[in-house]
């Protein structure tokens, strides 16, 4: 295939940016998205170009790095996958394909299509976690009985990987599907119950301070998660932030 990549490029955070253009030759559709771009940045070296800067690490779709708005979606045009595991197959020759950094206030781009997620992981660090009592008394977790259903929602909770799609694909750069995916993981098991109040309060707070915007139910952001978290998480993360608010 031949294509025709439309590249934003921005060198630092505070350059302006703009859309450059690469025709690229050659292209296999058994190749991924990111191989695709791996062999534009060879040749881009080989005449002396600085190479497109990109987010990716473990290729297989769970580490959550990769992060390309491409054609306009979050992931590109495949449902149920991430960047990574997007492949040429879905385009064809002479296409025309504009890629640019995931979008919104609270990811600044720091080069090309790299941004900066780090405000997730501070979210996480509001509230995205347990304790657990290690003096000698630790029950094991295999013996507390979980309903099957309840265990297989905080498991599908549980596989959001943090890209920040949903973000990306709303159009109030909100966060509220990340982080209700991250209260539900915890608030449907017994051992998410002792911190449940302060952990939806804590990460709830963080995300506004962060600059998220307001979930407005548009939905975008489930149709373009890679893992497919529901939006009945958010329900849930009202639900419980409504509770906590209500006995403080
Ligand atoms: S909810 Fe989905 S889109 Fe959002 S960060 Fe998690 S995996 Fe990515
Ligand atoms: S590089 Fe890890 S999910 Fe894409």
């Amino acid at each position: 295939m031949k294509l025709t990549l439309k590249i934003w490029r921005q060198k630092s955070s505070i350059d302006k940016g703009s859309l450059e253009t690469y025709p690229i030759s050659d292209v296999s559709e058994h190749m991924s998205f990111l191989e695709m771009l791996d062999v534009l940045n060879e040749e881009l070296i080989e005449k002396g170009i600085d190479p497109v800067a990109f987010d990716h690490d473990c290729r297989e779709g769970i580490c959550g790095m990769c992060s390309l708005y491409i054609n306009g979606e979050a992931h590109g045009p495949d449902r149920r996958v991430t960047t990574c595991q997007l492949h040429m197959r879905k385009f064809k020759d002479g296409d025309t394909i504009f890629i640019e950094p995931f979008r919104a206030n609270a990811f600044p781009v720091i080069k090309d299509l790299v941004v900066d997620r780090s405000s997730f992981d501070r979210i996480q660090q509001a509230g995205g976690y347990i304790s657990v009592n290690t003096s000698g008394n630790t029950q094991d977790a295999n013996s507390i009985p979980i309903p099957k259903e309840d265990a297989d929602t905080a498991f599908d909770a549980a596989t959001c990987i943090g890209c920040g799609a949903c973000v990306a694909s709303c159009k109030n750069s909100s966060a509220m599907l990340f982080v209700s995916a991250k209260v539900s993981q915890f608030s449907l098991l017994p051992q998410g119950k002792v911190e449940a109040k302060d952990r939806v309060l804590n990460m709830v707070n963080k995300m506004d301070e962060e600059g998220f915007g307001n979930c407005t139910n548009t939905g975008a952001c489930e149709v373009e998660c890679p893992k497919g978290i529901s939006l009945d998480n958010i329900s849930r993360m009202n639900r419980e932030f409504l509770s906590a608010n209500l006995n403080k």
